[in-house]
């Protein structure tokens, strides 16, 4: 397959995955995500990705501690944070990786995650501790359920066992090698990310800019994706539409003074909230 650019007339691509919110629908219509990350000192990450993706319309929205939870988000009081521990994982599509840390208890949370029948988010450390678990990395790539990944280029560099230079000298083949090696929908992050599926079709996307590079916003992106998953939309629809209304968002913010200089990642959600309302 020839890479296809993702256009801004691809919303309409997109919005056909849209589900018009009936009159009669409840929570329960709009789908459950957790969020599983949370290492002590970390507890931002997964809050970025579950606001992220309570405002991108998710039903229901968990945000999972492997240590330390939090009792709850003030500044989102509508999650529902709790030990990660307590949760059912059968119950939610699942964002693993957000600050998870490398314990024994991330890596355990990350063995029952892609064993669950939930589909399923891995990003940051959830790739980190997968890149060092060959046996993981078959497992996952056996997995019935919708899978996507969002590596950076380091943590793509680490999957590949390569360097970020590699990564980097060529994104389409790096992105392509690990879709078809994890039989995931893999999103390689950066300047032009590229989202790759199994079967080697390959997409970059002209959305976004440098105001993302700042912590955090892979956070939002992966929460975003989520919701959509949460909902209903194919995985590889879903992981195009986030990617690109997540650079769209960062678009309209900078257009509006708010970067690229001092742009941060919470102050992407509300725009991107925004930007899915007028799709
Ligand atoms: N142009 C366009 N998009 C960009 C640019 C740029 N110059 N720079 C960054 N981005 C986008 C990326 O495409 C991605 O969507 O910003 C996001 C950055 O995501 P990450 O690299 O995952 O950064 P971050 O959110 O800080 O990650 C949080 O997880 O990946 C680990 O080590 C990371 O601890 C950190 C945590
Ligand atoms: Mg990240």
């Amino acid at each position: 397959f020839a890479p296809a650019s993702l256009h801004l007339n691809e919303v309409k691509f997109f919005a056909r995955h849209l589900k018009a919110r009936r009159h009669n629908s409840h929570k329960g219509s709009y789908g459950n995500v957790a969020v599983i990350g949370g290492a002590r000192g970390m507890s931002g990450a997964p809050i970025l990705a579950a606001r992220a993706a309570l405002n991108s319309g998710a039903g229901r929205v968990y945000a999972l501690f492997v240590e330390d939870a939090l009792p709850c988000d003030p500044g989102q009081p509508e999650l529902m944070c709790r030990p990660a521990g307590d949760y059912d994982l059968d119950q939610a599509t699942l964002v693993i990786g957000p600050g998870l840390g490398d314990s024994t208890a991330a890596q355990a949370l990350l063995a029952s995650s892609i064993a669950s029948g939930s589909p399923l988010l891995a990003d940051a450390d959830a790739l980190n501790l997968l890149a060092a678990d060959t046996a993981l990395q078959t497992v996952l790539a056996q997995r019935s359920k919708p899978t996507v990944l969002t590596p950076h280029p380091l943590e793509a560099a680490r999957l590949l066992g390569s360097s970020i230079g590699a990564v980097q000298a060529d994104r389409l083949a790096a992105a392509r090698t690990l879709a078809a090696r994890l039989n995931a929908v893999v999103v390689l992050k950066g300047s032009g990310t590229v989202i790759a599926a199994p079967d080697g079709k390959a997409v970059i996307n002209t959305t976004g800019n440098p105001a993302l590079a700042t912590a955090g916003t892979g956070d939002v992106l992966a929460g975003l994706c989520g919701a959509l998953l949460a909902q209903g939309w194919p995985h590889w629809e879903a992981a195009l539409a986030a990617v690109w209304l997540h650079g769209m968002a960062a678009d309209v913010l900078v257009s509006e003074g708010c970067g690229p200089i001092g742009l941060t990642a919470a102050e992407l959600i509300p725009a991107i909230r925004t930007a899915l309302n007028r799709m």
